[in-house]
């Protein structure tokens, strides 16, 4: 895994391998970013974040998958994902189904962040779902209804 981007001492790119050990070698990157850039506060949510969204590039998605985290303030992070696959994404449900087995790491990406959305690629193929972390408790985390993304293929 190759840190591609250095845009400034603030913001990395990597390029994350399509499979599932990548997931926690970027963990490990995400912790190290976030403690250069004095943000270890938001550590453990970025963990989760960065972990739901990179799984579900690999498992639902399609390379090139890139992860970019940039300390956009004292204590504010954000964050992408993007991948080059042709997937939907399947908001979370107003009331989850206990009795599911999956279908909960976007909830929980919800849960935690300060903002989200998806930004399909202009090409029509990918996307880049996108977050915001702020160390203040979440005001305008984004419902399901909020978030701009196209509909599902079912
Ligand atoms: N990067 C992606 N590309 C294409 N489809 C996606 C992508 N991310 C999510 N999805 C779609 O959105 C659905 C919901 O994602 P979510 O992470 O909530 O659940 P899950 O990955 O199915 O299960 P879990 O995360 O609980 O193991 C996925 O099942 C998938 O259909
Ligand atoms: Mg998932």
């Amino acid at each position: 895994m190759t840190d591609q981007s250095t845009i400034t001492q603030r913001a990395h790119t990597w390029d994350i391998p399509n499979t599932p050990e990548a997931v926690g070698e970027a963990r490990t990157l995400a912790r190290e970013a976030l403690a250069e850039w004095g943000l270890t506060g938001l550590a453990e949510a970025a963990e989760l974040v960065v972990s739901e969204l990179l799984t579900n590039a690999i498992r639902h998605g399609a390379a090139p998958i890139l992860l970019m985290l940039s300390a956009a303030g004292p204590a504010m992070l954000a964050g992408s994902v993007s991948d080059g696959g042709p997937g939907l994404l399947r908001l979370p449900p107003a009331e989850p189904d206990l009795n599911a087995t999956g279908g909960r790491g976007l909830a929980i990406v919800a849960a935690l962040v300060k903002r989200w959305g998806v930004w399909p690629d202009s090409g029509g193929i990918g996307k880049t779902v996108w977050f915001s972390l702020t160390a203040e408790p979440s005001e305008t985390t984004e419902t399901a209804g909020d978030v701009p993304v196209r509909g599902t293929a079912e």
